[in-house]
């Protein structure tokens, strides 16, 4: 009886769960066309990197492609909200930066969004966490977090920020 109801109450949920999710389709899908990725709009060469909007926030466009992140380093302000962008080019791929929250999951055609906060000035590894082949254990960049005095200081002169320093 016990096993009976465990096993009920199981599959009820698995009947709830599953009717929710298909009925609530994702908030936001923001899709890109793979083909001309390179060629125009927000992921060509020269609008990766981190930017300052216009409207003051500050945003970071990546793009991934087998084996590598483009830029291959990224800095960013410590305790200010940092909105990424990011998308691939051919395979899924995703990546973790460091030991924060910032995590996401990079696939053809679509663009993933999120904002975090780093908290202290540092330098993070920022690996591929998605298997994209047999380059995929080399594919990582890296991310300078730096202070935001320091940040908005270096891009005042420049639309983008890398870690070479001018
Ligand atoms: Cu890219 Cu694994």
């Amino acid at each position: 009886m016990i096993v009976g109801i465990v096993i009920a109450i199981l599959v009820g949920m698995m009947i709830v769960t599953g009717l929710h999710w298909a009925a609530m389709p994702p908030s936001r899908v923001e899709t890109v066309d793979v083909k001309t990725l390179h060629i125009k709009g927000e992921f060509v060469e020269s609008n990766l990197g981190t930017a300052l909007e216009d409207d003051g926030k500050v945003v970071v466009r990546v793009l991934a492609q087998q084996y590598s992140f483009q830029p291959q380093c990224l800095v960013v302000p410590a305790g200010m909200p940092v909105t990424f962008r990011g998308t691939s080019s051919d395979a899924i791929h995703g990546f973790v930066v460091g030991a924060s929250n910032a995590n996401a999951m990079l696939i053809p055609g679509f663009i993933a969004t999120f904002t975090t906060t780093f908290r202290r000035p540092g330098e993070h590894l920022m690996p591929c966490h998605e298997y994209c082949g047999t380059g995929h254990e080399a594919m990582w960049a890296r991310v300078q977090v730096i202070s935001q005095q320091e940040f908005l200081e270096r891009i005042r002169d420049t639309r983008r920020l890398s870690c070479v320093r001018s």
